[in-house]
């Protein structure tokens, strides 16, 4: 296991018998029903602060996924401050940035990684213009390509007071998960960024309270 997974805490796939592994599986799981039923399959996960814990959590529901046999793919739109390519140990120059940027297709851009089962497309170079990127018919095409090729598309995002990016992607996946930092986020904040989500046409499927706040 390398030292930046540990680092960066993937937690599900450093240690399956863990608690927070477990809590992983059952968001999974929770979320796999929403899939299910509802027929969703690209799945934002977003937050209304930064360092919420949006990356981790992606990654970690995305390896949760693969280990329960599912294709999945984890894909980075936070254009501004990317942190898959960190979690994953993957190369970043080229990605969702540089796809949208019309050089490469998603199958140029999706990376293997040590977990069968899961693909990640970084987020790519950070590029000048990323909402107008985000904001494209590419960017649907894209999605849409995910969900023909994998079970379910696991949407890492930029922090909703930071910039439009999360709203404009979230307006393309089918739901969407809210991260709130326990003890730390405000409680308007979180009502406000739910208002935000709710306000467009992506269904908000739950909201997972991350690690104690100090
Ligand atoms: N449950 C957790 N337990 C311990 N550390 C955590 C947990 N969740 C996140 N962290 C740590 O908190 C920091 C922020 O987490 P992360 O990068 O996942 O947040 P983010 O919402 O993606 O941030 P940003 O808005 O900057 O993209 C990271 O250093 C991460 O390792
Ligand atoms: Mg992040």
């Amino acid at each position: 296991m390398s030292r930046w997974m540990r680092k960066r805490g993937l937690i599900a796939a450093d240690n399956p018998k863990s608690a927070a592994a477990d809590t992983y599986r059952r968001l999974k799981t929770g979320i796999e029903w929403s899939v299910r039923d509802e027929g969703m399959k690209t799945i934002a996960i977003a937050s209304a602060e930064p360092g919420e814990g949006k990356s981790t959590t992606s990654s970690n529901i995305a390896v949760a996924y693969a280990k329960a046999g599912r294709r999945v793919l984890l894909l980075d739109t936070d254009l501004r401050k990317p942190a898959q390519h960190q979690i994953f140990e993957l190369p970043n120059d080229t990605g969702l940035s540089t796809a949208l940027a019309g050089r490469g297709g998603l199958d140029q851009v999706a990376r293997r990684t040590a977990y069968a089962n899961l693909q990640v497309v970084c987020a790519g170079p950070t590029p000048s213009n990323p909402s107008e990127l985000l904001d494209s018919d590419a960017m649907s095409a894209l999605l849409e390509a995910a969900k023909e090729r994998f079970d379910i598309v696991i949407v890492d995002t930029t922090s909703i007071a930071a910039a439009s990016d999360a709203m404009i992607v979230a307006d393309k996946c089918d739901g969407a998960v809210l991260v709130i930092r326990r003890g730390k986020t405000k409680l308007d904040a979180v009502q406000k960024a739910k208002d935000t989500l709710s306000s467009g046409r992506v269904r908000v499927v739950g909201a997972v309270f991350n690690r104690r706040g100090r």
